[in-house]
């Protein structure tokens, strides 16, 4: 349907059915299910019935079969028979379920979030879905905070190459295509930096730090099409994100030339009223349209309001009108005027639906993700049955060893029973000759549910001490993950904590596998593992994937993608921080930036992660390029598999620039690359720098290239690189 006609169509519309299309509600508020009870949640919503034809989208409703009779049953009731969009939150996987995003920025390998993506999409297509609330991509420096298991981390370079593979993987380059989703870019802005990392608490940021650090991500999810914007919770600069004008209306629309759609999220149009910026619903409706909030999730203040602002001269019909535009070119572009069923299939769905393809793709994506942080000479197990010469006898303890379902927060489509196969059914499978020995393996609770711990028993671990080796699987349950899942104390629990302690005292090889969606404080147990798997959640491959990993069939290739802290107190500690006026280079003296009890580096720091394969790092050079073009030098550096194993190792690019008009972080990510190497290979890696990777927000926020001296530092990890400093022009 051509942009003239779109036109036609909104001109024969009655302003309640224009602000109909601006409305998103739950399917039970929609009515078309006749059993639903209208007097119920409508009533608290203040909906009337009548309203209910011309709503224009829903969310969170699923299956084919399902949405076909809700498409039909509403075509039938709407006067002009345009489609409802049904959109959800697929974020790492519908059916097929993928590692956590936190745990896929953690492979350092984009092309495995599109594929992770791609997958969703098909599955999601076929159950009737057109559009995913998905990527996230909102930065995160707090592991208080719940949400950044959707997050692929604290690095906003890292995070947009991740986003653009992501919005590629769901969206193709037609959204017509089959097997596609439109994609929904959130939260903007700036969500991950709640004060105290307490989820929706207020973000207060300069506009340096926005565009340096927080914004980049977002425009990256743009510059490869993303169709919709959803705006969050937060205040920035002390205004709702979703009644900000700055943010939507002079970056997103006019700076960035975004003309797609900007939806709200849950109810966050409504929240400008309990934030304290709208003293009304008028109020609410007005500055959110005004804003540029195009659909209003689940509340209903356009509704209600708009036609007495326009009749009272308070709101423009025309923001109306452009705002039902872009919404009728999504459906437009989804191709629903001609198919409003769209990949709405029951067949596809049963034929798609955990394929041995997508479960493999799924084993693919998650085998890259987890991170291997300590290892003294005891993983990979085969390697310890050769050196014992016998079958292992292994011990398994832990809350995690025998859950089935590791699929992490946000997987709403899963069915959440223990489907996959546990830890202790993987290990047994992958090294058929072991005898594995359980104890203290009772589930967790979640303090979401007032669990404050497992149920542990000491005397129970002693059953193991005859065991070679003993594995804890242990972590936070996925409940306590997510959203409104913020925490202070991001220790393993006093229980779990004594169980590795005391596994410890058997005197036997002990191996810490944790499962998380967060960078927890793990430097309490750290002394009593000898090797410690940060396993995050992988989704339906996971025990397989941890099994092949801890056994050597697959080799560790993770690097953290947000640090890990030594304690909360040191929390935001991230790898790009500025130097200050008093660094105190480790030192323990007075009058320097440190803290008296505590170091200022992270545990771990960004990047990091350990191989079963060993590699070494040589000749690294930086040469200079004159001339116009925008690569203003070339770095390289050599690497080396030094070991007899076979493995992948990301190559890591950081830069600082040394003197600027405002402080420059201490260094800044601007390249990676995953290399695979046999043993004994050797592989030159060059990155090209260029000014645009130099070029930085002044303190007028403009972006800007400025010559001087750069250091470009290559390594493995963002605290071990080479440096050469150079004068780039
Ligand atoms: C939630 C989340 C958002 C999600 C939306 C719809 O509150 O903040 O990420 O997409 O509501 O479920």
């Amino acid at each position: 349907m051509e942009k003239t006609k779109l036109q036609e169509l909104l001109a024969q519309m009655t302003l309640r059915e224009k602000l109909g299309q601006l409305t998103q509600l739950i399917p039970p508020l929609l009515g078309v299910d006749p059993d639903v009870d209208i007097t119920g949640p409508l009533s608290e919503m203040n909906i009337d019935p009548e309203w209910l034809p011309e709503i224009g989208s829903t969310l969170n409703a699923f299956g084919a079969e399902n949405l076909r009779t809700m498409q039909e049953k509403h075509l039938q009731r709407s006067r002009l028979g345009i489609p409802l969009i049904f959109m959800a939150d697929i974020v790492h996987g519908y059916k097929t379920i993928f590692p956590i995003p936190l745990a896929v920025g953690s492979s350092f390998n984009p092309k495995l979030y599109e594929t992770a993506c791609a997958v969703a999409a098909k599955e999601g297509a076929a159950a009737g879905i057109h559009l995913t609330f998905a990527p996230m991509t909102d930065l995160v420096r707090d592991p208080r905070w719940g949400r950044v298991m959707e997050s692929t981390g604290e690095d906003h370079y890292l995070n947009g190459e991740m986003t653009k593979a992501a919005v590629l993987g769901y969206q193709g380059k037609d959204l017509k295509e089959k097997g596609r989703l439109a994609a929904c870019v959130k939260h903007f802005a700036a969500y991950g930096s709640p004060w105290g990392g307490r989820d929706y608490n207020t973000v207060d940021l300069s506009e340096g730090m926005l565009r340096e650090f927080y914004l980049p991500a977002y425009k990256a999810a743009l510059d490869v099409g993303v169709a919709m914007v959803m705006t969050s919770f937060n205040t920035v600069n002390r205004i709702p994100a979703s009644a900000n004008k700055w943010l939507m209306r002079d970056i997103l629309r006019k700076e960035w030339g975004f003309d797609g759609v900007v939806i709200s999220d849950f109810a966050a149009v409504d929240e400008t009223i309990t934030h304290g910026v709208s003293a009304d619903s008028a109020e609410a409706a007005r500055k959110c349209l005004e804003a540029g909030v195009d659909i209003e999730m689940m509340s209903t203040h356009y509704i209600r309001n708009a036609e007495e602002l326009i009749r009272s001269g308070k709101l423009e019909e025309a923001l109306i009108d452009e705002a039902v535009l872009r919404i009728l070119e999504l459906k437009k572009a989804l191709g629903l005027f001609e198919n409003p069923y769209k990949d709405a299939s029951v067949e596809d769905e049963k034929a798609l639906i955990q394929c041995e393809e997508h479960l493999q793709a799924a084993y693919d994506v998650a085998v890259e993700c987890p991170v291997l942080l300590k290892n003294e000479d005891v993983l990979p197990l085969q390697a310890l049955e050769k050196k014992l010469g016998k079958d292992l006898k292994i011990g398994l303890a832990g809350p995690f060893a025998c859950m089935g379902n590791l699929s992490g927060g946000w997987a709403i489509a899963k069915a959440d029973d223990d489907v996959s196969t546990s830890l202790l059914g993987a290990l047994q499978n992958a090294m058929p000759n072991a005898t594995i020995e359980t104890a203290a393996v009772r589930h967790m609770g979640a303090l979401q549910a007032g669990i404050e711990d497992m149920e542990y028993y000491p005397e129970e671990v002693e059953a193991l001490a005859d065991c070679d080796v003993l594995i804890a699987a242990v972590g936070e349950p996925a409940a306590d993950t997510g959203e409104s899942a913020s925490k202070t104390v991001l220790r393993l629990s006093p229980n779990q904590e004594r169980l590795i302690h005391d596994l410890r005292k058997l005197g036997k090889p002990v191996v810490v596998v944790v499962f998380s969606g967060r960078p927890l404080e793990i430097l309490p147990i750290l002394d009593s593992a000898d090797a410690l798997l940060q396993a995050w959640f992988l989704g339906d491959a996971s025990s397989r994937v941890l099994a092949d990993l801890l056994t050597g069939k697959a080799n560790p290739s993770g690097r953290l993608s947000m640090s890990f802290p030594v304690n909360v107190g040191q929390i935001p500690v991230h790898y790009n921080a500025y130097r200050t006026g008093r660094p105190s280079h480790g030192q323990k003296i007075r009058f320097v930036s440190r803290y008296l009890d505590c170091e200022n580096e992270a545990l771990f720091p960004f990047g990091f992660g350990l191989s079963y394969s060993q590699f070494a790092y040589s000749n690294m050079a930086v040469d200079t390029l004159d001339g116009d073009s925008d690569v203003v030098a070339k770095a390289r550096i050599t690497v080396e598999n030094v070991s007899d194993i076979p493995g992948m190792e990301t190559v890591q690019l950081y830069i600082r620039d040394v003197v600027a008009q405002v402080v420059r972080p201490m260094k800044e990510l601007r390249g990676f690359r995953k290399i695979y190497l046999e043993a004994g290979a050797r592989q030159v890696v060059e990155f090209e720098i260029t000014r645009q990777m130099l070029s930085y927000w002044d303190a007028d926020n403009r972006f800007i290239f400025e010559p001087g001296e750069f250091e470009i530092m290559l390594g493995r990890n963002s605290a071990e690189t080479g440096s050469v400093t150079v004068s780039l022009a």
